[in-house]
């Protein structure tokens, strides 16, 4: 089989590995050139992954049997559409279902239309004086959402981001302004987990659960960032994470399907929950409709066994054979190598040496994301994350130990997370949990530092909805 993976990023590099893996031939459109990739494709277009014309084009002439859309852009420009339109079996929703992702105020007000469980208290307020109200509301710590793409960094929480509430209420009052459109959300205390599944006609079917490393720096400081690392467990739950919380989750993800295609939305691709799990259960922050950046490279290097090519293309076709649905049973850490400064000030431009064959033959995997190639394993960073690093192990903190070790094959001026997957951060993490679900329990410590004193809102003020 003959698939174009759309996107040059490491995700993108692991799709096309694991495609490899099952003796698929990949074809790729990406507008940056990844070494990676270009040492796996048959044939590469360097082009706008976001032109639905510029890549049913090179899809035709490449004469591809199927399509998997690795990032948010494409599936926001109507790619997906393109390609299905032009009879290319594909992996990834239309447009109109990938709001999910794409639209924030969309994924919540269907949610809310269908009584999905496991939401957030929240508001939308739609003109700038109905977002005081829209923060009385709450009653408490929140976050401010902007609805469209932000490559996850537009959040901002309270008690990380901002202190005062009307920093948030500012924050949220300027996107109003800009002609965006804004959620403001309770701010949950919790462990995050992402749990990505793939969906087709005939199913909803879970990967293994994972959790994102999201702020910048060391113990969850700094900036949000699309991702740092990743680790995932051998029994492909999570140390803080049980059966019955997983399945939970997974319920969530089945009533949203269901809510997509009682809106008339088919949805063919990958669905990925960001969850917080709280005293009250999963409770859904957001989803995503792809793979998530690293997430998904955690989960692929686990899909040895089964016929890669043909879960993809049941995927895109609307019928999987569970059969093909086998993760092997280990842990996994991916770590990524940025430029310094990432999350915030990144510093693009410096040129990072990789001994690739190194790493990978001491097991481990090497994907390459938002770098250039300038010479034999040199690479140069952009403004973006550099490479992963994936390592897999029977514990996760043994996975966590030999992605450090393999550090030692990577020169130049970059920054890494080094305290992802170490027993340190776990046990912290399990700590956590106990105490938010220990009888008596009381979650969110954080109090509102101001309280919202102001005169009553007018009517006119009233946010839109509340919901939850
Ligand atoms: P999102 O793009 O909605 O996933 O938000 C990005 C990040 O902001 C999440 O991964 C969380 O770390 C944080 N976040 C989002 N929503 C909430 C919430 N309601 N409470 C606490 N943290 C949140
Ligand atoms: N790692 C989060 C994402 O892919 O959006």
């Amino acid at each position: 089989m003959r698939f174009l993976v759309v996107g040059g990023g490491a995700r993108e590099h692991a799709i096309a590995a694991t495609l490899v893996r099952a003796h698929a031939t990949v074809v790729v459109a990406s507008s940056n050139a990844n070494p990676g990739l270009a040492a796996l494709a048959s044939a590469s277009a360097r082009i706008d992954p976001t032109s639905p014309e510029r890549v049913v084009e090179f899809a035709r002439t490449q004469g591809v049997d199927g399509a998997v859309i690795g990032p948010e852009g494409p599936l926001a420009s109507g790619v997906a559409d393109a390609l299905r339109a032009a009879k290319v079996p594909t992996v990834g929703p239309d447009r109109a279902a990938a709001q999910i992702e794409t639209s924030k105020r969309f994924c919540r007000e269907l949610l809310a239309k269908y009584g999905v469980g496991g939401q957030p208290k929240l508001a939308i307020p739609t003109a700038v004086d109905q977002v005081d109200a829209a923060v009385a509301t709450l009653g408490g710590p929140f976050v401010v959402k902007p609805s469209g793409l932000t490559a996850g960094k537009g959040v901002w929480v309270q008690g990380s981001d901002f202190t005062d509430p009307k920093e948030g209420a500012t924050y949220a009052k300027s996107i109003l302004v800009q002609g965006g459109s804004v959620l403001l959300e309770e701010k949950l205390d919790g462990e995050e987990f992402s749990l990505m599944a793939f969906v087709t006609d005939s199913g909803v079917y879970p990967m293994p659960a994972v959790q994102d490393f999201k702020r910048a720096q060391e113990g969850n400081q700094g900036g949000n960032t699309g991702g740092m690392g990743a680790y995932s467990q051998r029994d492909h739950l999570l140390p803080f994470l049980s059966r019955a919380a997983r399945d939970q989750a997974l319920g969530i993800l089945e009533q949203s399907v269901r809510a997509l295609r009682a809106e008339g939305h088919s949805y063919r691709g990958i669905l990925y929950g960001g969850f917080m799990l709280t005293a009250r259960g999963p409770v859904l922050l957001e989803y995503n409709a792809r793979f998530g950046d690293p997430e998904g490279i955690n989960v692929l290097s686990l899909y040895e066994e089964g016929n890669f090519a043909e879960l993809m293309m049941g995927v895109a076709t609307g019928r999987v054979d569970p059969t093909l649905l086998s993760f092997r049973l280990r842990a996994t850490v991916v770590k990524y190598v940025v430029p310094p400064g990432y999350g915030d000030r990144p510093r693009a431009g410096g040129t990072l040496e990789i001994d690739a064959p190194a790493i990978e033959s001491a097991g481990l995997r090497v994907f390459y994301g938002s770098v250039d190639e300038v010479g034999p394993g040199r690479v140069r960073l952009s403004n973006s994350r550099g490479i992963a690093i994936a390592a897999e192990a029977s514990a996760i903190h043994e996975a966590g130990t030999r992605v450090e070790a393999a550090l030692k094959f990577v020169k130049g001026d970059y920054y890494v997370r080094h305290d992802i997957g170490t027993k340190e951060d776990l046990a912290r993490r399990t700590e956590h949990i106990r105490q938010i679900l220990a009888p008596g329990a009381k979650p969110s410590p954080l109090p509102l530092s101001v309280a919202p004193a102001s005169a009553p809102p007018s009517s006119s003020a009233q946010p839109e909805e509340m919901i939850g």
